[in-house]
């Protein structure tokens, strides 16, 4: 394989997994970002992200690997330029395009040479169309360029692995150069590789995530009718897993989706689509059953304590799910909170994401154990799937708490099992259970 260099603009979550994994395939990446203390971090061999197997990685292909704060001079040596920006909700729902812009004009004024500039961040369609209308207006020169998207499908967590060995590549082009350049630069991995047009390949992403919310809302109201007939919604997946037209992926009930990307993406397609005078009804569904589901899950420690006053709740879990330190949109945070305005104490524990909840919320007190937090708790409140949490040593847990109420947002634990050892256990969608 010929290598190629490759900068990536924006060295957060994604573009820094990205570049990381780039290195790993055997190309030279540049990996920049205007944030010059996290340069700083990842140039001295630190990572500022939580993320298994990358700081392994990023050791591994430190020969590879560069980092600057200098975008300018990145993009002159790059012969493919990945951006990877933030591209935060507004109040409207509409995404914040003001970094991607402010990215094209700075690559069209320091270009030299023809660059392939890919779109990596999660944008509304017709993003690489404005992109290029903005690098054609700034590129005095003339220098010749491509715009492409190749849309991320990683999950924190699992990010490595899920580039690596990705169930599919879209790449979408509108010249022969660029796809060849992107079918270089992928060819070490053995996945299908979805060559389509650039709108095209915007649109997979927006319909990939939200589709995906839709499978987790739509379970979350199966379990719903679970509680209320008296049925086990961990038999219905089952049953309904087989089907390999369903699959039995994503149909976790629990107290619903958070993360960066799905209630964001969500918002933004919901949005998108009412530009274009489409109302995506089906889409405001899955995001109103979404936070109803969280109201469900308060109501449910509400019902287990009655009063909330004066009561002491251990949270177990934090990050919006297990294997990341991310606490954006984590339904733990939204449940802390509820806690706490209702006078409760709230005692929590995470294996990772303790310091940042901390500065969102310095009302809670921060444990260095489960079973610290549970010590004469009134309840226990489940609301990420840690292995830690799952294999809690249920004896000890039953001591710990003043009273053994376990409420479970991630159906963690067997409820039979959990009542044989004397715990009031309630999680979702086990309506026979409670
Ligand atoms: C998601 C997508 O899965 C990735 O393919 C995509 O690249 C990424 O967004 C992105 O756009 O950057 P991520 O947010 O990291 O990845 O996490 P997921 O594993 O998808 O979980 C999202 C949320 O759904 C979590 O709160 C999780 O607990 C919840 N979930 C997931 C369920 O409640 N039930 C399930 O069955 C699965």
């Amino acid at each position: 394989m010929q290598s190629l260099t490759v900068t990536i603009i924006g060295s957060g979550y994604v573009g820094l997994t990205t570049g990381v994994c780039l290195a790993e395939l055997g190309h030279t990446v540049i990996c920049s970002d205007n944030d010059e203390s996290k340069v700083r971090l990842l140039a001295s061999g630190g990572c500022p992200i939580y993320e298994p197997g990358l700081p392994e990685l990023m050791r591994k292909n430190a020969q590879r690997l560069s980092y600057t704060a200098d975008i300018a001079d990145a993009v002159r040596r790059a012969d493919i330029i990945f951006v990877a920006v933030g591209t935060p909700s507004t109040p409207s729902g509409a995404p914040d395009m003001s970094y991607v812009e402010r990215v094209a004009r700075t690559i069209a004024l320091a270009m030299n040479s023809y660059k392939l500039v890919v779109e990596k961040s999660t944008v509304p369609v017709q993003t690489a169309e404005w992109m290029k209308r903005t690098i054609a207006r700034y590129d005095k020169a003339g220098t010749p360029f491509d715009v492409a998207s190749n849309p991320e499908f990683l999950r924190e967590g699992t990010a490595v692995q899920d580039f690596l060995k990705p169930d599919r590549i879209v790449l979408g082009v509108e010249s022969d150069r660029a796809r060849d350049l992107l079918l270089r630069l992928y060819a070490p991995i053995d996945a299908p590789k979805v060559v389509v047009d650039i709108k095209s390949a915007e649109l997979i992403k927006h319909a990939s995530n939200s589709f995906l919310a839709m499978k987790i809302s739509f379970i979350n109201a199966v379990a719903t009718i679970c509680e209320l007939t008296g049925a086990d919604i961990d038999e219905v997946v089952q049953g309904m897993g087989y089907d390999r037209r369903i699959g039995k992926d994503f149909l976790r009930a629990g107290v619903g989706y958070g993360g960066s990307c799905f209630p964001k993406d969500v918002d933004a397609f919901i949005w998108l689509a009412g530009t274009l005078n489409y109302d995506f009804a089906l889409l405001k569904s899955v995001r109103d059953i979404n936070r109803e589901q969280r109201d469900r899950f308060f109501k449910k420690i509400e019902d287990a304590l009655w009063v909330l006053k004066g009561k002491t709740v251990a949270v177990l879990g934090i990050a919006f799910k297990a294997n990341t330190d991310d606490i954006r949109e984590a339904p733990a945070l939204d449940i802390m909170r509820r806690l706490l305005d209702a006078g409760a104490c709230v005692r929590a524990y995470d294996p990772q994401a303790m310091d940042h909840a901390r500065a969102q919320i310095p009302q809670a007190e921060y444990c260095a154990s489960p079973y610290e937090a549970m010590q004469g708790a009134d309840c226990a409140v489940i609301m990420t799937e840690w292995e830690e949490i799952r294999s809690l040593d249920l004896d000890r847990a039953v001591r710990a708490l003043a009273h053994p109420i376990v409420v479970d947002g991630r159906n963690l634990f067997d409820p039979a099992e959990m009542k044989r050892r004397g715990f009031d256990y309630r999680s979702i969608g086990r309506g026979h259970a409670r």
